[in-house]
């Protein structure tokens, strides 16, 4: 059975390093280090009193807030508990097509949301994990500029380090994949996506780090949804606003798709501090600009630091995360990095393509970006 593992089990990580779950600094979820704002705080601590109403089933205010942010109407959105529930939806309609092209290494859930389904046949298609194909135009810096997309020019067979892979484009087949991907931070061109909404019979973008990108950098799709009745976009409060624990995400499609998921699920997915804390953080345009202007710093300084460890090879990104290729195993130092140093890091045995030579780690603020980088050269696994 394929691992559906996930970073930011902090929990298990306390019980093998033998100490508190606050001792440990997690880098293996991707949650940005500066939130969640306070405004967010402030509002859920306002609708404390609320808490003896059920929500409103159609998260009019919710939607609202939502479609002013997006420039879209409310009916176009659809909040859920978290994008994981939202993707749940996503796989019970791209299972009722002939099969479904997966941009891989892929996220644990997407087997999750498409395997819950008999039949279901997945057609796996990798993307390049060479560092020169990730287009950067700076390098040393670790910043990714957008690629076209991996199979833009080929409608054929592809090979790729020995794995021949075909992509399908069919009326009758599906597309999933993630802008900015995890967990490579390649960011695709908007352009190089907009031609499979012409191909395929559903195509979901899953924008959950799209946030991280400022507004004259980003590469999301919501501007064309309307365009596009056969086009899913999905995105998260968890990463950018530093909300894992509140569960809320939403998705971005023609308004009858949303009322069929809306009438497969439960009446209030969307708890009331969850609905108030997310109207508070799309409003928060300080907390917005606070973090455009962190992380490409921060970003450089681990990306940096890093390449300098003997034996490590981080790949650009152009999310809050890096993918490094590392000469020995990843879990031993994952291992080592916890016990010796209560540092949590994301092996990849949980990407199937990736396997025990790669790591991920979130970026986090420059003094603990620091840590990581001592405790990784002082562990002598390399
Ligand atoms: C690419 C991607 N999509 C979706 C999710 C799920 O996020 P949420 O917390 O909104 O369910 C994650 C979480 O790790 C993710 O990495």
């Amino acid at each position: 059975m394929r691992q559906t593992a996930h970073g930011g089990n902090i929990n298990k990580a306390a019980a093998l390093a033998g100490c508190p779950p606050s001792a440990i600094i997690d880098f293996s979820a991707s949650i940005s280090p500066l939130g969640p704002p306070r405004s967010v705080l402030a509002a859920i601590e306002s609708q404390l009193p609320n808490l003896r109403h059920y929500p409103d089933p159609d998260y009019r205010e919710l939607r609202s807030a939502l479609g002013q942010f997006h420039q879209l109407p409310s009916e176009w959105i659809l909040p859920g508990n978290g994008s994981a529930e939202l993707l749940t939806l996503v796989g019970k309609e791209l299972a009722e097509l002939a099969a479904v092209n997966l941009i891989t290494p892929a996220f644990g859930d997407y087997y999750r949301c498409l395997l819950a389904h008999h039949n279901v046949k997945v057609l796996e298609f990798p993307i390049s994990l060479d560092r020169q194909e990730h287009n950067c135009s700076a390098p040393t810096q670790g910043e990714s500029s957008p690629v076209s997309p991996f199979f833009l020019n080929t409608r054929k067979s592809i090979g790729e380090g020995g794995f021949a892979c075909t992509l399908y484009p069919s009326q009758n087949h599906g597309l999933l994949l993630n802008n900015p991907h995890n967990p490579t931070g390649k960011l695709f061109l908007r352009e190089g996506i907009l031609p499979y909404l012409k191909d395929f019979g559903l195509v979901v973008v899953d924008e959950a780090f799209m946030d991280f990108l400022p507004p004259d950098e980003e590469q999301s799709l919501i501007g064309e949804v309307q365009k596009y009745p056969n086009l899913v976009i999905l995105r998260s409060l968890t990463k950018f606003y530093s909300l894992p624990g509140l569960r809320l995400g939403y998705a971005i499609a023609h308004p009858d798709r949303l009322r069929r998921w809306q009438s497969w699920r439960d009446p209030w997915p969307v708890n009331i501090l969850a609905q108030a804390a997310a109207i508070a953080a799309v409003g928060d345009r300080e907390f917005q600009r606070q973090s455009w202007a962190w992380l490409p710093q921060a970003r450089k300084q681990l990306f940096e630091g890093l390449a300098n460890i003997p034996g490590l090879q981080p790949l650009p990104s152009a999310a809050n995360f890096l993918l490094v290729k590392c000469r020995q195993s990843s879990s031993k130092l994952q291992t080592q990095l916890l016990q010796q140093h209560r540092i949590l890091i994301r092996d990849c045995l949980s990407f199937p393509k990736l396997g025990d030579r790669y790591f991920r780690v979130a970026v986090r603020l420059s003094s603990e970006n620091q840590s990581l980088l001592n405790a990784i050269a002082s562990v002598n696994s390399l």
